[in-house]
C-alpha cells in the first residue's frame, strides 16, 4: 500500500482554561486515534496542536485571576501539555499562538496572511459605529460584551439565548454581530455600552459563498452531516462580511501601513488557525529541517488536511478558514471570474483546503442524584483531566469517550455508565479474553505458542472473524466513525469468549491436551490481531499486550495484524493487570 501523507490538526485550546473530558471526546481523542491509526497503517502523519493565545477571553480570564495575559497563557499552555500527555495523546508539537517559543513565527505568517488577502482585495475598510464601554475606557468587541441572540433557529423561532457574547451564540452556534445584541452589557464594567465610531477591514464573505458551495459538493461526501447541514445552511443564509481586526492591544498587530490601523490586532480567529501553519513551521525547524518545510505539509495537494474540532468551532474551521485560504489563492477578479467554480489549485506555493472537517457535538454531564447539564467551568461542573488522572488510569476514559462520544448528537457523561462500561466490557469482555487461557499456556505450554494441529472449523473461523477486522475497522477509522470501529474491535473480543466457552480449555487440558493445545493457540493469534487494533483506541493496555505476547513494536502495526504468532514462539511475561476494578464510591467527594 502507498504512504499517504496527513497533517492532522486538533482546535487549539484558549489558553484559559484546563481541559476536560467535553474537550477531550470533542477533538483531541478522535484525532489521536485518527493518527495513530494512520501511523500503525503506515502513513506519514503530522500531529499539530497547541494553545489559542491571542483574543478577548484570554484578557478577560487574566483581569480575573489578577495576571497578565502572557503569564495566564503560559501557565495553561504548560498544564494542557500535561493533561495530553497523561492520556496518552502526542502531538509532533504542542505550540502556542503567543508563546514565547512560537510567537514571533506565528506572527509573521499571520500578518503575511493578512497581506496576501489583502493585496488580493478582498478586504473592504469600513468605518462604523462600534459598541464602547466609557467608564473602561475601550470598544467591547467579542466576549467583552454580552447580551440576548437575535438569531433565529432552523424552525424559524428565535435563539433568544440571554448568554450570547459579542462573538457567538453557544446555543445556536451562530456568530455574533455585537450591534444586533439585544440588550448588550459590558462585561468589564456590567455597563450598558454606547456606540462610537472606529475602522476595521472586513473579509468580504459573501463573495466566497459560491466557491464554498461548490468545495462542499467536491468534497464533503463523507463529511459529518453535523458539519456539511450546519455549513450549507450557513451559505444559503448568506454569509455576512466579518471583521478580521479589533480595537485591542493583546494579538497580533495589523500590518498594514495606514494610520487607522494603529493600535489594533488581527481577530483571534484570523490568527487562531493560522497557529496550525506556524507551529508546523517551528516543527520543520526543530527536525532537522528549515521552517519554510511547512509548505511540504500545507500546500501540496497530495498531503490531506484534516481538522478535527468541536460544533462551537464548525463556522470558522468549514467556512472562514476556508475562505481565508481560498483567498490567499486568488484574487477578488479572479474569484469573481470563476464564480462558483471551485477546483483545487495543485500549482505549486498555494494553501490546500482542509480534506475533512471532523466536528462532534458537546457532551452534557449527570452527576449522581442530578439531572444532566451543561459542562461549565463557572459551575464547577466538569471531570477535569488533571483530577482525574490522579487516580484513575487513562485507558478507561479512552474507552468511555470513544464508545460515548458525541459523533452525531449531543450525548451524557454518567459516573454510573463510566464504572458500568468500565467492569463489564473493558475488564469483562477484553481483560478478561487476554487472562483467560494465560494459566493454561503457561502450565502446560511452557509459555510457547501451542501446536495447533487439532485446530477444526470452529478455529478457523474465529480466525477469519477476527482477521477480517483491520480492515473494517480501518475504513470505519478513515470515514471518521470512531464509535462503530471501537464497536467492531469490541464485537471481535466477544466472539473470543463466546469461543473459548465452548471449547472450555480449563476442562479440555485434563481430557484432550491437544485440542486444548489448538484451543489456546487460536486465542493467542487472535489476541495478536485484537491487541493491534486496540492501540488507537487503548495505547495503554495494549503495550502491555505486545511485551506479554513479546512481539517487537515494528511487528505491532495494523499491517503485522494478521500474521500468525508460530508455534513454539515464546510469549513474553503474564500480561500486568490491564484494567481496574472501579467503583461509584470512586467518584465520591
Ligand atoms: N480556541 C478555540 C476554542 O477553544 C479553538 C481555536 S481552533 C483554531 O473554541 F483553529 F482556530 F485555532
Ligand atoms: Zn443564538
Amino acid at each position: 500500500m502507498a504512504k499517504r501523507r496527513f497533517l492532522v490538526t486538533g482546535a487549539l485550546p484558549y489558553s484559559n482554561n484546563k481541559l476536560h473530558v467535553g474537550h477531550i471526546t470533542g477533538a483531541y481523542l478522535p484525532a489521536d486515534i485518527y493518527v495513530r491509526y494512520l501511523r500503525s497503517r503506515g502513513d506519514d502523519v503530522r500531529f499539530i496542536c497547541g494553545s489559542d493565545d491571542n483574543g478577548v477571553a484570554i484578557e478577560i480570564s487574566a483581569r480575573k485571576e489578577n495576571s497578565t495575559p502572557a503569564a495566564l497563557a503560559d501557565k495553561y499552555n504548560t498544564l494542557q501539555r500535561a493533561a495530553f500527555e497523561g492520556l496518552g495523546i502526542h502531538f509532533d508539537i504542542y505550540g502556542g499562538t503567543h508563546h514565547p517559543d512560537f510567537v514571533e513565527m506565528h506572527e509573521k505568517l499571520s500578518q503575511d496572511f493578512f497581506t496576501s488577502i489583502h493585496n488580493n482585495g478582498h478586504f473592504v475598510k469600513k468605518t462604523t459605529e462600534q459598541l464602547y464601554d466609557p467608564e473602561a475606557r475601550q470598544f467591547l468587541p467579542d466576549r467583552f460584551v454580552k447580551g440576548t441572540c437575535y438569531h433565529k433557529l432552523e424552525d424559524g423561532s428565535d435563539c433568544a439565548n440571554p448568554d450570547a457574547t459579542g462573538d457567538q451564540c453557544e446555543r445556536c452556534g451562530n456568530t455574533i454581530d455585537p450591534l444586533q445584541l439585544i440588550n448588550p452589557l459590558s462585561t468589564i464594567t456590567s455597563t450598558t455600552p454606547e456606540r462610537r465610531e472606529t475602522t476595521h477591514w472586513y473579509l468580504k464573505l459573501d463573495k466566497f459563498q459560491g466557491m464554498l458551495a461548490d468545495w462542499f459538493s467536491i468534497s464533503s461526501l463523507d463529511w459529518r452531516s453535523i458539519v456539511t447541514n450546519f455549513s450549507m445552511g450557513a451559505i444559503k443564509r448568506g454569509l455576512p462580511e466579518r471583521a478580521m481586526t479589533r480595537d485591542l492591544t493583546w494579538g497580533v498587530p495589523v500590518p498594514l501601513d495606514d494610520p487607522d490601523a494603529e493600535g489594533k490586532v488581527l481577530y483571534v480567529w484570523f490568527d487562531a488557525p493560522i497557529g496550525y501553519v506556524s507551529f508546523t513551521a517551528r516543527y520543520c525547524e526543530n527536525n532537522g529541517g528549515v521552517w519554510q518545510d511547512y509548505k511540504d505539509w500545507w500546500q501540496d495537494p497530495d498531503c490531506k488536511i484534516v481538522h478535527f474540532i468541536g460544533e462551537d468551532n464548525i463556522v470558522f474551521h468549514a467556512l472562514i478558514w476556508p475562505a481565508m485560504l481560498l483567498g490567499t489563492q486568488y484574487t477578488a477578479e479572479e474569484m469573481e471570474k470563476l464564480g462558483s467554480n471551485y477546483r483545487p489549485r495543485t500549482e505549486k506555493g498555494y494553501y490546500q483546503l482542509p480534506h475533512n472537517v471532523v466536528a462532534n457535538a458537546f457532551l452534557n454531564i449527570k452527576f449522581p442524584g442530578k439531572d444532566e447539564e451543561k459542562i461549565s467551568k463557572s459551575r464547577g461542573t466538569a471531570v477535569w483531566i488533571d483530577e482525574y488522572l490522579k487516580t484513575f488510569d487513562p485507558d478507561p476514559l479512552r474507552y468511555y469517550l470513544t464508545a460515548n462520544a458525541p459523533e452525531s448528537q449531543r450525548t451524557v457523561w454518567s459516573f454510573e455508565d463510566f464504572v458500568e462500561r468500565n467492569n463489564n466490557e473493558l475488564i469483562a469482555t477484553l481483560g478478561n479474553f487476554v487472562n483467560r487461557w494465560q494459566k493454561i499456556v503457561k502450565e502446560h505450554f511452557d509459555r510457547k505458542v501451542p501446536s495447533n494441529e487439532r485446530a477444526e472449523d470452529m478455529e478457523r473461523e474465529l480466525l477469519e472473524t477476527v482477521r477480517a477486522l483491520p480492515e473494517a475497522v480501518g475504513e470505519d477509522i478513515e470515514a471518521t466513525r470512531f464509535k462503530s470501529a471501537l464497536n467492531r474491535v469490541m464485537d471481535g473480543f466477544r466472539a473470543c469468549n463466546r469461543y473459548i466457552d465452548t471449547r472450555e480449555p480449563w476442562k479440555t487440558r485434563k481430557s484432550d491436551l491437544e485440542l486444548c493445545a489448538a484451543t489456546v493457540h487460536c486465542c493467542i493469534q487472535a489476541v495478536r490481531t485484537l491487541g493491534v487494533l486496540i492501540e488507537p483506541f487503548l495505547p495503554f493496555a495494549s503495550e502491555k499486550i505486545r511485551v506479554s505476547m513479546k512481539v517487537p513494536v515494528e511487528q505491532w502495526t495494523w499491517m503485522h495484524a494478521t500474521e500468525e504468532l508460530p508455534v513454539g514462539h515464546e510469549l513474553g511475561p503474564v500480561p500486568e493487570v490491564l484494567f481496574k476494578k472501579l467503583d461509584m464510591k470512586d467518584f465520591e467527594v
